[in-house]
């Protein structure tokens, strides 16, 4: 949510940094702006306007672009509407400060009101305007330096930030903060990077310092860097290697971002899997939960946290403990569960599940979680990211960069950690036959050839999404393993082709949404074999009865659901508990295809972004 970016060294800052916001537009994109610092005439200029990143690139055109030291930001609202004026950067009142943020100043209002009291005058409705102007009354007000003035603001602030502020007259220098919201520093030859996260740092260093919470980075031109906390304490910079790799970052050929994502899903499934599925000695081996052991085998109870996404991922971890651990589960909205008094007990365990790492809802439970006492496990795809660093143990997903917003192979590999994790627990406390445990593992190893004859079918799913571009509601049904699909089918049609949908647990229909049935309302049934297969055979009927167009996901040998569809498409046949792997993945081809037939941009659909580091 938001991107921020910064660099400093001998080169000159400007393409670095705009190539550096295409790689962050994924986390927001409704305005994007720029501050360089012009040695050569002691200029700090900023430029900014609404849209994209290729917008500002345009408006900068013929302007004085000059300067080795920079700060750039690509901006999801949260206050003031997309506008140049609430974009960042945004200067002091003197203009001799510019400062980018992603987070929200939740005291701004009072901070806002003081200042004005004072003389200050705002042109944006911004919380992160309130920032820059604190810090500059406090350096003029305490006669001191820019950092001390950043630290001291910084005290007063309530909220979560990640900042960099340049100063006109100190060209060499950037000073870079964090509280809450995600912040890289990349150490190059004689140059730095800062970014909201790796990806637009990787082509020049894979040298990287993570900032902690009420952390500053004072990144001097030619200097050591340097990192103090609030308090002036200084920190020991930890330097991580990064493993990405630049083609991760690349469409590789592939129209969208997300097309390509869910066709990588056979080898990013392989490689979540690798080292730790292994058929041949029927071991599972997740590191995070071996270490472990006997926090898994005592749980009293099993609480997933996450949102979005993640949290349809978590509704199938519950079925997968509760079926095969026989521990009871509670699957909760991180934003829910951190707002109400939650019985947790120290003998619970708590999974938290996020793609980015950095999700503020998810975060905040899990401190809340911790503070309980209960032990915190998290399943992450960012490595390094904040709820990775925040837990006691987890297990990363493995799959690369995800950068369409659409969540697509994250999500299966969450729901691959689910499973292994639940076999491996199961086994531990012996709630699963041997023979059951074994004939599942062989299974899930399969999982990522049958994803690739799914695949297979993207030309047909294509041809099939033509004919329902004409619809402005969807039904989803599903029973059992079936249902956290059906909802999770549900939002990738509704965030990237703004069609109205709905996943509804098959049965529930008849208690108030079969009203809205009709030969209009296209109604997607996972229809798969499973033990309630012949219940879904009934509700399918229903639906028929009340002229809804049917669109089945059944499986090959399926003969029953074939007579009574509109159309099917067809999925391989596996076992219930893993179907949601193979279910899905249809769903994900027809979101995108009735999207890109809408002419919608899928990679970055309307008021999405990626990491949702704002509550
Ligand atoms: C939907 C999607 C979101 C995320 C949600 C949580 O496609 O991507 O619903 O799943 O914002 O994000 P993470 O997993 O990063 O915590």
């Amino acid at each position: 949510m938001c991107g921020i970016l910064g660099y400093i060294g001998n080169r000159e800052a400007y393409p670095i940094l705009i190539k550096g916001l295409h790689r962050l537009e994924y986390r927001g994109y409704d305005s994007a702006g720029i501050a360089l610092i012009n040695r050569e005439n002691s200029k700090l200029n900023i430029y900014k306007t609404k849209g994209r990143v290729s917008d500002l690139e345009e408006f900068t055109k013929g302007k004085d672009i000059s300067g080795t030291v920079g700060i750039a930001h690509t901006r999801w609202a949260t206050h003031g509407e997309p506008n140049h004026i609430n974009a960042h950067p945004h200067y002091s009142q003197s203009e001799n400060l510019a400062l980018i943020h992603n987070g929200i100043i939740e005291n701004y209002a009072v901070l806002k009101e003081s200042l004005i009291r004072k003389g200050y005058v705002f042109q944006s409705e911004t919380d992160t305007e309130v920032l820059v102007q604190l810090i500059e009354y406090i350096k003029t007000d305490n006669n001191t330096d820019i950092s001390t003035a950043i630290q001291l603001a910084l005290k007063q602030v309530i909220g979560a930030y990640a900042i960099a502020v340049v100063e006109k007259e100190n060209p060499d220098l950037i000073i870079a903060a964090r509280k809450s919201s995600p912040l890289v520093v990349g150490i190059g030859q004689d140059e730095f990077f800062l970014a909201s996260d790796a990806s637009p740092i990787i082509e020049y260093t894979n040298q990287v310092i993570y900032l902690n919470d009420e952390e500053i980075a004072l990144i001097h031109r030619n200097e050591q860097l340097r990192i103090i906390n609030l308090s002036n304490v200084e920190k020991t910079p930890q330097i991580t290697l990064l493993e990405m790799s630049l083609n991760e970052l690349e469409k590789g050929g592939y129209p969208h971002f997300m097309l390509k994502e869910i066709f990588e899903q056979p080898r990013t499934l392989r490689d979540c899997m690798s080292g730790r599925l292994n058929t041949g000695n029927g071991r599972v081996v997740l590191s995070g939960i071996i270490d472990h052991r006997e926090k898994f085998i005592n749980a009293r109870r099993i609480i997933i946290l996450a949102c979005g996404t993640s949290w349809h991922a978590g509704l199938i971890g519950e079925y997968l403990f509760e079926e095969f651990c026989r521990i009871p589960v509670e699957v909760e909205y991180s934003s829910e569960f951190r707002y109400r008094r939650p019985v947790i007990y120290p003998d619970d365990v708590v999974i938290a599940v996020s793609q980015s790492g950095e999700t503020a809802d998810t975060l905040a439970a899990i401190e809340l979680a911790k503070q309980a006492g209960a032990f915190v496990y998290g399943i992450c795809n960012v490595v390094g990211s904040s709820i990775a660093r925040n837990t006691d143990s987890g297990s990363y997903t493995h799959v690369g960069p995800e950068i369409g917003v659409a969540s697509t192979k994250a999500f299966t590999a969450q729901v691959a950690v689910l499973t292994m994790m639940a076999l491996n627990i199961a086994r531990e406390k012996k709630t699963i036959s041997e023979q059951q445990y074994l004939a599942l593992l062989s299974e899930l190893s399969g999982i990522p050839g049958k994803i690739e004859t799914i695949l297979q079918q993207n030309r047909y799913i294509e041809d099939l999404s033509k004919i329902f571009t004409y619809a402005h509601n969807f039904i989803y049904l599903g029973r059992g393993y079936s249902y956290p699909v059906a909802v999770e089918g549900a939002l990738k049609l509704k965030e990237i082709s703004y069609i109205h949908a709905e996943g509804y647990p098959a049965a529930e229909m008849k208690h108030g949404p079969i009203a809205l049935i009709d030969n209009e309302m296209p109604v997607v049934v996972i229809a798969i074999n499973s033990t309630t297969y012949d219940k879904m055979t009934s509700n399918i009927q229903e639906i028929k009865a009340r002229k809804g167009r049917i669109l089945a996901i059944v499986n090959k040998s399926d003969c029953k659901v074939r007579e009574m569809a509109d159309y099917t498409i067809e999925i391989p046949d596996t076992e219930e508990c893993l179907s949601p792997l193979l279910s899905i993945v249809p769903l994900q081809l027809l979101s995108y295809h009735i999207a890109v037939k809408k002419g919608r941009d899928v990679d970055m659909p309307r008021n999405l972004a990626k990491s949702v580091t704002v509550e």
